[in-house]
């Protein structure tokens, strides 16, 4: 009998009040980060400013598609394909590309067949089904580990999966870096064969990420602990702007004899947020392993949404495997990454002409979508309410919704709540 955890842990049940099936239904709290774009939206100030949500906005501050998507939809059109149902696990073109993607295209997994990776629903639905194969066939403690702080949605991902959220030390206030002695401490006392997430690169929310000696470290020990890596790489190309120095730490891990679990989206990097494109993978023993975990994720798919969408999957694949388009996309990667690198240079340089006496080099020195300003629940909330910036309570900036048209206002709002 195989148990569904999910539905043990996640009854809420209600008994039937005042006549109706849903009368003891409570209002649940609106999403931390949806919520602040609708909150945004009420707002009638011209000056207002959306930077919760995660999604690149160009210098005018307008959604963007990439012109290799433009071109890959073009190409798709002209080809008149069919609309049947894709297999289980998706399409197969787009999953090797996805894979090679992330591993390399030199990569010995690859090469000796001992992955198997399946398209998933973005970079959530890849969490959820890793979630679900690790709740359903993980050996070990049912604990997983996350960086502290991580992604909002990762703990009720897991969470529903039937997992147990704990924690490591990663982020440190007192320099707004990374906390590389505190991980080191904690990640030695987490229990073996435990669960570590892993964010590949761009942390998300505080845009720290481990230096590659740092990550050196981090695999050794994880390797004494013999704790299962579970990478979620959400963001390759946009913290460096180079597609394989951002995916250096999962190459690594796995030269280094760690069989990880890996989660890919393509939401940021190919800005394909709406049509839900990403991969999970697990790199396994040998290719006879591998097929054996594919039965199983098939398994867990069929019955949660049978196959996945294909819009999104044959783009991926037709940028990924036409050599004109992947050159341009890795152009266009690169133009997203420098965008936000100098958004970054201008915020600082901005609140050091506002004349902040405050040292703000961690904008500088954060990688990726976002910036995690140091700034206090408190100015927060009078950044919104005085000035019109709309952000997550932790200080969590998206640099990608700032503009050079409007660097110069976040900066006299930012120096007016913290001076
Ligand atoms: C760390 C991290 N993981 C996964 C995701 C998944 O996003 P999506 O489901 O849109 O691909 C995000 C998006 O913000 C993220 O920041």
């Amino acid at each position: 009998v195989v148990l569904d955890y999910s539905m043990l842990k996640n009854r809420q049940g209600c008994s039937f009040v005042e006549g109706s099936w849903w009368g003891g239904v409570q209002m649940g709290p609106p999403d931390p980060i949806l919520g602040v774009s609708e909150a945004f939206k009420k707002d009638s100030n011209p000056k207002k400013m959306n930077l919760g949500v995660g999604a690149y906005r160009d210098d005018q501050g307008k959604p963007f598609v990439l012109s290799c998507v433009r071109k890959a939809e073009a190409l798709i059109s002209a080809k008149q394909m069919d609309k049947e149902y894709l297999g289980i696990t998706g399409l197969a073109d787009f999953n090797k590309s996805c894979a090679k993607l992330a591993l390399g295209a030199d990569s010995e997994v690859l090469k000796s067949g001992r992955n198997i990776t399946v398209q998933t629903i973005s970079g959530t639905g890849s969490l959820r089904i890793g979630a679900n194969f690790l709740s359903r066939f993980h050996g070990g403690p049912r604990d997983v580990y996350l960086p502290k702080p991580s992604w909002g949605n990762h703990t009720p991902i897991f969470k529903d999966a039937g997992m147990t959220l704990k924690a490591y030390r990663y982020y440190d206030p007192a320099t707004c870096g990374f906390d590389h002695s505190g991980a080191l401490e904690d990640i030695s006392k987490i229990p073996e064969q435990s669960v570590i997430m892993l964010h590949a690169c761009a942390h998300n929310p505080t845009g720290v990420d481990p230096r590659p000696e740092q990550w050196k470290e981090i695999s050794d020990l994880v390797k004494k602990r013999n704790l299962l890596v579970f990478f979620d790489m959400a963001y390759q190309g946009f913290a460096s702007g180079d597609i394989d120095k951002d995916a250096w730490a999962v190459r690594y891990f796995i030269e280094q004899g760690h069989n990880i679990v890996l989660s890919q989206s393509f939401a940021k990097n190919m800005g394909l947020y709406g049509e839900r494109v990403g991969g999970f993978t697990v790199v396994c023993n040998d290719a006879e392993e591998a097929k054996r975990v594919e039965s199983q994720l098939k398994i867990l798919i069929r019955p949660i949404y049978s196959n996945p969408p294909m819009n999104g999957a044959r783009i991926a694949s037709t940028i990924l495997n036409t050599p004109e388009l992947y050159s341009v996309w890795l152009g266009e990667v690169h133009g997203m990454a420098n965008r936000i690198i100098k958004m970054r240079e201008q915020l600082e340089a901005g609140l050091k002409k506002e004349g902040s006496t405050r040292d703000w080099q961690h904008v500088i020195d954060q990688i990726g979508m976002f910036c995690f300003t140091g700034l206090k629940p408190e100015q927060v909330e009078r950044l919104t309410k005085e000035f019109s910036v709309y952000m997550t309570k932790d200080g969590r900036i998206s640099m990608a919704g700032v503009t050079s048209g409007n660097v110069g206002y976040l900066a006299a709002g930012i120096h007016a709540v913290t001076k």
